[in-house]
Formats: C-alpha cells, structure tokens, sequence
C-alpha cells in the first residue's frame, strides 16, 4: 500500500470552524474527516480511506470492549509564521505504535504508509490547523481489536483510524509550574508489564490514583516502580527530568515506562547543550534528599501535549520539596524556547525533526 491507495471522500458539509481559539482546550472538537482502514488476518490492512469523520458500528462482543487490545498514540502538526503545515518527528509515533502492536499482539503498520495516512489527513484538513500562538492540531491515531465474539486471544481482525481535534495552547496565560504528588499505594507497570506500550490499560489503572491526587490539589501524580517502589518513573502523559546539581536525571528505558519522543528530543538538546545526561533509576529518597539539600535545581515533565511542564513542587508520604523557588527554572525554560521553537518553525531544526505536509 502507497499513498496513492488511499481513497479521499469528502464531506458535502462542513462543520463550523471555532472562531475563538482561546477556547479549543483539548480534545473537545474533531475535523471533517477521519483516515480509516481494516485489518483481516490472512489478508492484512486493506480498504485506507479518508472519509467524514463518523460514529463506528461495533458488535457488543468487539474485542476491544471486553479485553482492552487497543493501542494509540499521539501527536500534533504546526501551523508556521509563513502559513505551512508542518509535523514534529511523526515517523517516531509511527514506530512507537508499531513496538505498541507487538507487545498487544497486533499487526503492525508500515512506518512509511502510516506516515503518509497522517500527513494525507492533515493535508485534507489543513484549514483546521489553528493559528493562534501555541495552538496545533492534535492527531490521535488508534488501533483497535475487533472480533466479534467473547474469548481471551488475539483477535483476527482490526480497526486502525485517525482522528484530529485542534487543540489548544496548553498554557494560554503562560508557562506555569505544577504540583506533583509522588505515589506510594498504587502503580501503573509492572516488571514484564506493558508499561512502555501506548495501550488505554495503562491509562484506565491510573485514573484512581489521579482523581484522588486531584482532590489534594495535585495536577499530577509521579508514578514509582512497580516492583520495589523505591525508583521514580513518570507521570501521567509525561516523562519526567530532574536536574540535580549540573546534571539531568531522567528514568531509563526498563519496559516500564512509556518512551516519550519529547523525552528523546530534551536528551537530544541537552547533549547539544553540554549538560550531563543520566538516564538512570533515581530514588525517591535520592531526589527528596536532593531536594531537602538544595541540589535539585531544577524538574520538568516532559510531553507531546505540553512539551516541557516545570514543576514547582513534589510532595511524598506528607512531605513537601519547594522546587527552585515555585517559579519556572531557566534550563526547563531554555529546553521549552528551543522545542517548541523548532515545532512551530521559529528556531532551526539541527536534527531533522519536521516534515512539511503542505
Ligand atoms: C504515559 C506517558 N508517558 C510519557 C508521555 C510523553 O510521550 P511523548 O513525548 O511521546 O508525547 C506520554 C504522552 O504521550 C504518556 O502518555
């Protein structure tokens, strides 16, 4: 399959385009159209196809519903000052659903030809890509298992689509520090778990623990270990650094923790830079002690949907570290300047990162 197998339908009416993109928030309000194609064992992917974007009709048994085989990703495409469209290392979330698949039992999809269902989509709905400072539109592509029958196997069959919502600025009164409640009840990987794959398992496990850091007046909770809770992991939809004395501490890639292509991109530029990078497992005594002692500088959460988050404060078993002050780090700063910079097309891109669509 090419790009040129992908048939184009397009809607006879239009939805009505927000005219106020102070209000997109994120997530809330999809485009026109959706990609779509379907998977049979036997036969592979086949049928891709752009067309109004709709309701699926799916069996009550579908697979999905009953054993969570679904996998995701997520990423977005820039609208530049000179009116390109433009996206940010898109083959990476390709290759990521495709570890994604393996780890689910699902079929992979060729990096190439999923790179260019993207970039079609986003193409088709170029006039949705928002223009405002800060604003993008979000592409969530997702595969799903669809037999239509009760039993616990890898299903024959798949739904594979692409859906796009434009979305926001993530801090429309500007970049602001978060607080962030270490957690030491519950975890959200485990050793041989499928904590590096973009699965909704993964999320549904950490909706509890979330709602009730929201209750204490956390944005975020910082996940531990599965297995010794001792190490720190990530947050949320975050990978997470941590700049004690000059260097840049940051969890490793074990299979446990979901490999961000922000977290790449940060170790990237910071390499560049001349920072010191230790991808390693820190302790959760290591970086309150780091805290209580003034070492640690500096900490970031790092994402597609807010590219670099300064956290201003981290609490654990009761006890609360402020973090450089509450107020946003230089470093963290510098590290959001140069990204977001090279996502819209502002500051060069040493590394290749951006693909034009249009
Ligand atoms: C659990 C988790 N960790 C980390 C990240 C950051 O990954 P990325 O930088 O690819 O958006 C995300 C967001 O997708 C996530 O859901």
């Amino acid at each position: 399959m090419n790009a040129s197998d992908i048939k184009i339908t397009r809607a006879q009416q239009l939805k009505q385009k927000p005219q106020d993109e102070s209000h997109l928030g994120f997530g809330k309000i999809f485009t026109d159209h959706m990609f779509i194609m379907e998977y049979e064992q036997g036969k592979g992917w086949m049928n891709p196809r752009i067309e109004p974007y709709h309701r699926l009709s799916l069996d009550p048994a579908s697979t999905v519903f009953h054993y969570a085989q679904e996998i995701f990703e997520g990423l977005k495409a820039y609208r530049t000052a000179d009116n390109h469209i433009q996206m940010f290392r898109a083959k990476d979330n390709c290759r990521r659903l495709n570890r994604s698949a393996e780890r689910m039992c699902m079929p992979e999809i060729d990096v190439d030809f999923n790179y260019e269902a993207m970039k079609t989509l986003v193409e088709v709905e170029k006039d949705w890509v928002p223009h405002s400072e800060g604003t993008s539109l979000y592409l969530r592509p997702t595969m799903i298992a669809n037999d239509e029958g009760l039993g616990v196997h890898a299903a024959k069959n798949y739904i594979y689509y692409i859906i796009a919502a434009p979305s926001g600025a993530y801090y429309p009164a500007g970049l602001a520090p978060i607080n962030i409640m270490i957690e030491d009840r519950y975890v959200r990987a485990v050793r041989g778990g499928m904590g590096f794959a973009k699965t909704g398992g993964n999320y549904a496990c950490s909706i509890k623990a979330g709602e009730e850091a929201l209750k204490k007046g956390f944005s975020q909770v910082l996940w531990l270990d599965g297995e010794t809770m001792k190490y720190v992991q990530e947050v949320g939809a975050m990978n997470m650094m941590f700049i004690i004395d000059d260097t840049i501490v940051t969890a490793p890639l074990e299979g446990s923790i979901l490999p961000g292509i922000t977290r790449d991109s940060i170790l990237t530029l910071a390499r560049d830079k001349g920072f010191k990078v230790e991808e390693r497992r820190l302790s959760v005594e290591e970086l309150m002690a780091a805290g209580e002692s003034g070492r640690l500088k500096e900490a970031f959460g790092t994402g597609t949907a807010a590219v670099v988050s300064p956290v201003g404060m981290l609490e654990y078993q009761g006890k609360e570290i402020v973090v450089n002050n509450g107020e946003i780090g230089k470093v963290t700063m510098d590290f959001y300047n140069t990204l977001t910079g090279i996502q819209w097309g502002k500051k060069e891109d040493p590394h290749n990162w951006i693909t034009k669509v249009c």
